[in-house]
């Protein structure tokens, strides 16, 4: 089976890579990436000598690219892991949101269509439901997304529906709860707040830091993935979640303990605009079909934590350059 991950080098895409080539020795992958500042090749530097592992550059919202890819790859199945993702920068910059989450998806629907690809699985969030202070999102829960990102993957996710509903492509959406794990961009709350206390900085809580989300391994949302790729039903759709559900004060409070740091290393700071203030998936669906998260929460974070500190070759380097001018914007 030829594999076409898109945007492979970014933080969950490149997990689950790693699971596959592991799991699937006669499973050949082909990285498609434009490795903008969150795509970065160290994060798959232990397989890049695979033979069953393909790295091409370029980006999704280039059609002349995905139809290059498509014609010239073979491809069965396409996993479109390629996102712009994060809320604050969406805040400050919304083009390349548009241009990734929409025009990307775009491009790739009608290679499935031109190409006839077997399967496509969307990656997508729980962030596109919007806001729940009781209960949890439902697959079929109107989308009310508040972000410029959560917009632009709304709308990402609207067109896989319409090429489900009119074309009767093969595709399936998954909306997830947030991930956590190894190789995370340091802008995000874990490893941005882990990162910073390991130099010894402050961490930026947002608000009361009250806000809740639902929080799953990464290598448990790999596993979700794989059982999909091979017993999700074309043309549904499925929520991935965890049942795990943290405020922000409780992780932030988690991290200072495990990293021995006292609370005066909370920096309360004005809160984000349009800040959702709770997210929840009900994932009884996939549930239902087999699969479930395997990993415990606090051991997982332990060893999140453990890695990022035995691991500063790896995000040293990324918190310089770029990722100081984004903090300049982002704290002006
Ligand atoms: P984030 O990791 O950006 O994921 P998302 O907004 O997509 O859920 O943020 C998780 C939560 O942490 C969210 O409620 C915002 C909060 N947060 C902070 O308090 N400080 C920070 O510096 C960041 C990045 C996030």
């Amino acid at each position: 089976m030829n594999i076409l991950i898109t945007g492979g080098a970014g933080f969950a895409a490149s997990n689950f890579i790693r699971q596959i080539l592991k799991k699937y020795p006669n499973y050949q992958v082909i990285n498609l990436d434009k490795l903008t500042y969150a795509g970065n090749l160290n994060n798959l530097k232990d397989i890049e000598g695979n033979a069953n592992y393909k790295f091409l550059k370029g980006d999704i919202a280039d059609k002349r690219i995905t139809d290059k890819v498509l014609r010239n790859e073979n491809i069965d199945v396409i996993i479109n892991y390629a996102a712009e993702t994060h809320v604050d920068r969406s805040i400050l910059d919304p083009d390349a949101f548009v241009r990734t989450d929409v025009i990307g998806i775009y491009n790739l629907l009608e290679g499935v269509k031109e190409f006839k690809v077997k399967k496509y699985i969307q990656i997508s969030t729980d962030e596109v439901f919007g806001s729940i202070k009781e209960g949890k999102f439902k697959e079929d829960s109107p989308f009310k997304p508040n972000s410029p990102y959560s917009a632009s993957k709304a709308s990402g996710d609207l067109l896989c529906r319409s090429y489900i509903k009119t074309y009767n492509l093969p595709i399936i959406i998954t909306h997830s709860c947030n991930f956590y794990g190894p190789y995370q961009y340091p802008e995000k709350l874990i490893p941005l707040f882990i990162t910073n206390l390991i130099e010894n900085k402050k961490v930026p809580l947002y608000g009361d830091g009250q806000n809740v989300r639902e929080w799953i391994y990464v290598l448990d949302h790999c596993n979700a993935i794989d059982f999909l790729l091979h017993k999700g039903e074309l043309g549904e759709v499925y929520n991935i979640g965890s049942g795990v559900e943290k405020k922000n004060i409780e992780i932030t409070k988690l991290i200072l303990n495990e990293l021995g740091a006292s609370e005066d290393m909370i920096e309360p700071v004005k809160d984000r605009a349009g800040h959702d203030f709770r997210y929840a998936v009900d994932h009884t669906k996939l549930k239902k079909l087999g699969w479930q998260a395997e990993h415990n929460f606090d051991d997982a974070m332990r060893d999140t934590i453990r890695w990022y500190q035995n691991n500063d070759w790896w995000w040293k380097p990324i918190k310089s350059g770029e990722y100081l001018e984004y903090y300049k914007k982002q704290y002006k």
